[in-house]
């Protein structure tokens, strides 16, 4: 038998207090199947919401008892109950919104891609940090069942030194649930694969250079990139691969990860790419020469929708009440988005390229 076993909490860290008051904005896709079962489940206090279309608004309100429906951005930010602004609208639109909020001198949780350019993300982030408020980003995927466990089993020492890893998703997504997001220039990378470089970075740091390639399907009927394949290196040896296509129409898909190290190796599977949004639990499999020949198994029921979303939430709450920084911070985030606008320079101009190379 194993001698030795990992310790795995796959749960996130709850604030102390739940009476935080939440005002959304926006009230599509994500807040309705996403935040709001996350939230109910947390205990988290919802105090109001307003949508630009004033019937989804009121829909929300209805289906998840949320008491206050406002009927301007103005409404909501001149409610005192409001100490929390969750900013889940199309990414064009996160900017103003957020300096908005900022001004009425709320914290704030904005929903990825913090913007769709890198000087406007660098714009908010350096405004909520002259106001003295704290600002995060939904990058829920770090609360996941496959990177929170990966995250300890690194720290704990049982994969050795990181030397090489995959995230390889191959679905069918159905852009119908965001045209405004297909009829766009940027699709995969600013959308989907965000969440892919925000984990690797969280787990393995950032990368010296990215090499990425997209396309689309023959035929497509968008501007953007819908497959991508993404190469990262890193001066210490470490390479890492993101690939992703989202138009496998044949009943063959997967979303698998795998992460080599020195001393041992972690796979499995992404569960929610498997059937977004419902998904179905992550797989979490490793052996380690801590423990020889042996192949662990960590399941869980823990699922990426809606159970991650308490993460960033909860994150930023605790940051508010230690004057800590959340996880997935504003100033973190521009890391990610430095590497996301870095693939997409790779992708137009056809060389390696490195983060540091984005600027304002
Ligand atoms: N973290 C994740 O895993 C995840 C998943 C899905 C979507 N998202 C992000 O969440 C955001 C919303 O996505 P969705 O799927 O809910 O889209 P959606 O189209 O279903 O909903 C967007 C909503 O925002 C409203 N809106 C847009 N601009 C507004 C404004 N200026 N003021 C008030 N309301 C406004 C629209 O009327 C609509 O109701 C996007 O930025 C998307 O990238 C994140």
């Amino acid at each position: 038998m194993p001698s030795v076993h990992p310790d795995i909490d796959f749960k996130p860290e709850m604030p102390r207090r739940l009476d935080h008051g939440i005002g959304i904005v926006g009230a599509g896709g994500v807040v309705n199947y996403a935040h709001l079962p996350a939230y109910h489940q947390a205990g988290f206090k919802v105090v109001g919401i307003t949508d630009m279309d004033p019937s989804r608004a009121e829909r929300t309100a209805r289906d998840h008892k949320i008491p206050k429906v406002y009927a301007s951005l103005d409404e909501m930010l001149a409610d005192a109950e409001v100490e929390i602004v969750d900013v889940a609208v199309y990414p064009w639109e996160t900017l103003k919104i957020g300096e908005q909020a900022v001004r009425a001198g709320k914290h704030i949780l904005c929903q990825k891609p913090l913007s769709d350019e890198y000087g406007k993300a660098v714009r908010l982030v350096d405004m909520a940090k002259e106001a003295k408020l704290k600002m995060a980003v939904n990058q829920q995927m770090r609360w996941t069942v496959v990177i929170r466990g990966t995250r300890q089993l690194l720290t704990q020492g049982w994969l050795g030194e990181p030397t090489y890893g995959t995230i390889q998703v191959h679905c069918l997504t159905n852009w119908s649930m965001w045209p405004w997001m297909y009829q766009r220039k940027r699709l995969e990378v600013l959308n989907h694969s965000i969440h892919y470089i925000d984990s690797l970075r969280f787990l393995f740091g950032e990368p010296d250079r990215v090499f990425t390639s997209g396309s689309r399907m023959p035929k497509e009927p968008t501007e953007a990139e819908t497959r991508t394949i993404a190469v990262w290196e890193y001066d210490s040896g470490l390479r890492l691969l993101i690939d992703v296509n989202h138009g496998v129409w044949q009943d063959d898909r997967y979303a698998t990860f795998r992460f080599e190290g020195t001393g041992g190796i972690i796979k499995g599977t992404i569960g929610l790419m498997y059937n977004y949004p419902s998904g179905r639990p992550d797989t979490l499999e490793f052996m380690s020469m801590k423990s020889l020949g042996y192949w662990f198994s960590a399941r869980n029921d823990y699922l990426w929708i809606p159970d991650a979303f308490m993460g960033p939430m909860g994150s930023l709450m605790r940051a508010i009440e230690d004057g800590s920084e959340p996880l997935t911070s504003g100033q973190d985030n521009l890391k990610t988005l430095q590497v996301v606008f870095a693939e997409y320079r790779s992708m137009e101009q056809g060389r390696a390229v490195s983060p540091k190379e984005i600027t304002p």
